[in-house]
């Protein structure tokens, strides 16, 4: 367990996987100040307008004062009563929206004393008698006031859009911060595809070389085999043929000399030899297919059907049979091994039949890039769980005495096929008749349709 954790935090995968949460928790903090920067921003706009709702609200006391002294008419002091009772509520207000800013609250409370001023000073004594003596004077005073109070306001806005300006910055900032944490996590999810994609091509040419490796290993070992095998067999040749001679001639000179049981065990021991050189001469043939095959050549195979028929002559007359060859194509191969091909699966066609006129139909077809060559026949046919075992060397469904064989037919024509870069196989079910498929490389680039 301790291990397992040791190699993930050892591995690539560990510090990948930190700074992608690392710049995700960044992510995530900056949008919530920005959130946050947003709202202080709004708050500082809102501050800004009730500041001017303020001072309009002064400027409507001030016209409906002056309007009063001006005209003695009482509905100039309407606008004035509303002014007067709404600012009491716009001053407290504007202190709790600067409480963050000592400066400004202070400075909220320098606007509100002036303007207390020029209520008790100067509106209140004028409302309450516009016609006195020195009327004019306290008016001049009032407007020293009121530009005091426009100075203060303007000192006021200054502080507020201080602020703005400042929370502006911040949201400046926190975006770049933002852009910069999505761009280097975009950057970080393609280098790490590339890196990913590139250690899976690494992997993938592991295996090939791998797999070649096994591949070339396989093939030494398969070579091997096929020598020992080609030499095995040619080397009993000679002392088997010795055994043959000498027991043919035992026979040929004592048969009839000695008991009858020993002209018995004089015969069993001539077909022994004799059954012993066809085995050993098959095996000799099946492992020529690879070391004594000649190199592919352009091959019409209507000429090799012809002359495997030639070979089978004689099995065709004693059979009656019936063959039919249909158009063939020009495929690329060992001329001599595909004549064996075909020779050996029309010899079982004819061998394999109990029929009076054996049917036998060779045709041929494109099948993909390659074609595709089949031998059909009506014989007993092979049930399906024989389909496979039949291609395997000195393997047979039926006694010596019911057909005769050795068993390297079927196992030489898929030696055959499978040099020749194709593959075969039989359709079939028992009583039947059977058809025996194989695909070959055709002559010119693509298989003719
Ligand atoms: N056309 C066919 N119809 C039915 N059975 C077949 C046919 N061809 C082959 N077989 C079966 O497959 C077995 C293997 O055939 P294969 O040609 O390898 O050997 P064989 O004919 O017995 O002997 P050999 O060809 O070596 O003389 C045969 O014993 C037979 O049972
Ligand atoms: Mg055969």
């Amino acid at each position: 367990m301790m291990h397992r954790v040791r190699a993930f935090f050892a591995s690539s995968t560990f510090p990948l996987i930190g700074i992608v949460a690392s710049i995700l928790v960044v992510g995530i903090a900056s949008q919530l100040a920005r959130n946050q920067n947003q709202e202080n921003l709004i708050a500082w706009y809102n501050t800004r307008i009730d500041l001017q709702r303020t001072f309009v609200a002064i400027v409507d006391e001030e016209t409906g004062m002056r309007g009063y002294i001006a005209t003695r008419d009482r509905i100039f002091l309407q606008p004035y009563s509303e002014a007067a009772g709404r600012l009491d509520g716009y001053f407290a207000l504007l202190a709790a929206e600067s409480a963050g800013d000592t400066n400004l609250v202070a400075q909220v409370a320098v606007i509100r004393g002036l303007h207390g001023r020029w209520l008790v000073t100067v509106a209140a004594p004028l409302i309450a008698n516009p016609s006195r003596r020195n009327a004019h004077v306290i008016q001049l005073q009032g407007k020293i006031m009121l530009d005091a109070i426009r100075a203060a306001s303007h000192e006021y806005r200054l502080g507020i859009d201080a602020h703005v300006a400042d929370a502006l910055g911040r949201t400046r900032l926190i975006n770049v911060t933002a852009l910069v944490s999505i761009m280097t996590l975009v950057c970080l999810f393609w280098a790490a595809g590339r890196a990913s994609e590139r250690g899976r091509q690494a992997a993938e040419a592991t295996l090939l070389a791998e797999l070649a490796r096994r591949n070339a290993a396989l093939e030494r070992s398969n070579r091997l085999l096929e020598e020992f095998a080609y030499i095995a067999s040619h080397d009993l040749q000679e002392p088997l043929r010795t055994i043959s001679s000498f027991t043919e001639l035992l026979q040929k000179r004592y048969a009839g000399k000695f008991d009858a049981e020993a002209d018995g065990f004089i015969a069993q021991t001539v077909e022994g030899a004799r059954r012993m050189r066809q085995l050993i001469n098959d095996v000799l043939e099946y492992s020529r297919v690879t070391t004594h095959g000649r190199p592919f050549v352009p091959v019409d195979l209507s000429a090799v059907a012809d002359r495997a028929l030639a070979d089978l002559r004689g099995a065709i007359a004693e059979r009656s049979a019936h063959v039919r060859v249909g158009a063939m194509p020009e495929v690329l191969g060992d001329r001599t091994q595909l004549t064996q091909l075909l020779a050996n699966l029309i010899g079982n066609a004819l061998k394999y039949s109990r029929r009076e006129h054996p049917r036998i139909e060779i045709e041929a077809r494109a099948e993909g890039d390659m074609e595709l060559i089949s031998v059909r026949d009506d014989g007993i046919g092979v049930a399906p769980e024989d389909h496979e075992r039949i291609f395997g060397i000195f393997s047979r469904l039926h006694t010596r005495t019911e057909f005769p064989g050795t068993g390297i037919g079927l196992a030489l024509c898929r030696r055959i096929v499978e040099r020749h870069g194709g593959r075969i196989w039989v359709d079939s079910a028992e009583g039947e008749g059977a058809m025996f498929s194989f695909t070959l490389r055709p002559a010119a680039g693509g298989a003719a349709l």
